[in-house]
């Protein structure tokens, strides 16, 4: 079977899932892995028995990837894609897929120059509870969906955040641009739309660091439909990952990673989703497939660049507090 050579770029927390999806993938060499602390790029070559780099452009040069994996703060992904691109190599690039909007477009030209795949980790597509609600949604039969309302809470300000989420100049924002963009990506993807307007109020409450801890978004959808988004980061609140979908006729409720449900006669009853597998071994294969045979991918950067759009808008309404058409660049 023909194999594609891989590389990691970035060897903290969310790397660990790629490299043990990449690693267990038939059609796939894992052959190396980067990060600027040497030690941690050390212990992740160590553990799949590949070759450890501290500067990753060293590494693309010396391996000759066909696809790199990039696992870097957000201040880093516009450089990293752009040059991995320029190098002929596809990319897996994580989620928020840059800083703004302006920098996604940036890359899309790049990938389209360097005639390259680029895939974006909004790896929610890859839960069966998305993708069954997705499939209710296209059946038609809950009738016209009229609002949607997704909650995000979790603290945001845990110890063990690396500092650079915490810090604008590296991440970009807070909660909005980092949990909110999973919350973007789930309206529009489910329901086919695009976000055409937000209206945001933010607080900065935080213990440290300078970014936003909540967020409220009001948004208004291509379909018509608004949508509703709690993001909430502060201490001591239960976490919670609940998407509510109502429909003229019936209603939809994900709760991520515990099922789906379906409004009946008596409420709320569990729909089948079957396994709810994690998404990463589908993601990575979702990227193969359109390289190997051109299938079409989920999640492109065009379509990721839509979601930094409504990000960028919602932190414009902030500013201004006035409601911000997402603008198309
Ligand atoms: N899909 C998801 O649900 C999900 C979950 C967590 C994180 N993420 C995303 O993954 C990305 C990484 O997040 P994380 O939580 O793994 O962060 P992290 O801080 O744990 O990992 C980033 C790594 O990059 C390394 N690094 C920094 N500069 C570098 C450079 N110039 N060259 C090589 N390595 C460098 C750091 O030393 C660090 O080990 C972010 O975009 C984040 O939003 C996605």
């Amino acid at each position: 079977m023909h194999t594609l050579r891989a590389v990691v770029v970035g060897a903290g927390t969310i790397a660990g899932l790629h490299l043990r999806t990449l690693a267990a993938s038939e059609r796939t060499e894992l052959v190396g892995v980067a990060d600027i602390a040497g030690e941690r790029a050390r212990l992740a070559a160590e553990a799949y028995a590949i070759r450890p780099y501290t500067d990753y452009k060293a590494m693309v040069r010396a391996e000759k990837p066909d696809i790199v994996v990039i696992t870097l703060p957000h201040v880093l992904h516009k450089e990293a894609a752009i040059w991995c691109a320029e190098q002929g190599c596809h990319v897996l690039l994580e989620k928020p897929m840059a800083m703004n909007a302006r920098e996604c477009a940036d890359i899309n030209a790049a990938a389209a120059r360097c005639g390259i795949v680029l895939a974006v980790g909004h790896m929610q597509h890859y839960f069966a509870e998305n993708v069954k609600a997705k499939q209710l949604i296209q059946s038609g039969k809950l009738g016209r969906l009229v609002t949607i309302i997704d909650r995000r809470y979790g603290y945001y300000y845990d110890e063990k955040r690396p500092a650079w989420f915490l810090d604008k100049e590296t991440s970009g924002g807070g909660i909005v641009i980092n949990i909110g963009s999973h919350s973007i990506d789930k309206i529009q993807w489910l329901t086919d739309c695009q976000i055409t307007s937000v209206k945001a109020e933010l607080t900065h409450y935080g213990e440290r660091g300078n970014v936003e801890g909540s967020a409220s978004l009001l948004m208004r959808t291509s379909h018509g439909a608004t949508a509703s988004v709690s993001l909430f980061g502060y201490r001591g609140v239960p976490p919670a990952n609940e998407t509510e979908l109502l429909f003229t006729d019936g209603a939809l409720k994900i709760a991520a990673r515990k099922g789906l449900w379906i409004s009946g006669a008596n409420g709320y009853e569990l729909v089948d989703t079957g396994a709810m597998g994690e998404p990463f071994a589908p993601q990575w294969d979702d990227l193969l497939n359109a390289i190997g045979h051109g299938s079409e991918l989920s999640i492109t950067g065009t379509y990721a660049q839509t979601v930094s759009a409504v990000v960028d808008a919602a932190y414009r309404s902030h500013e201004t507090g006035r409601a911000e058409e997402v603008a198309v660049i």
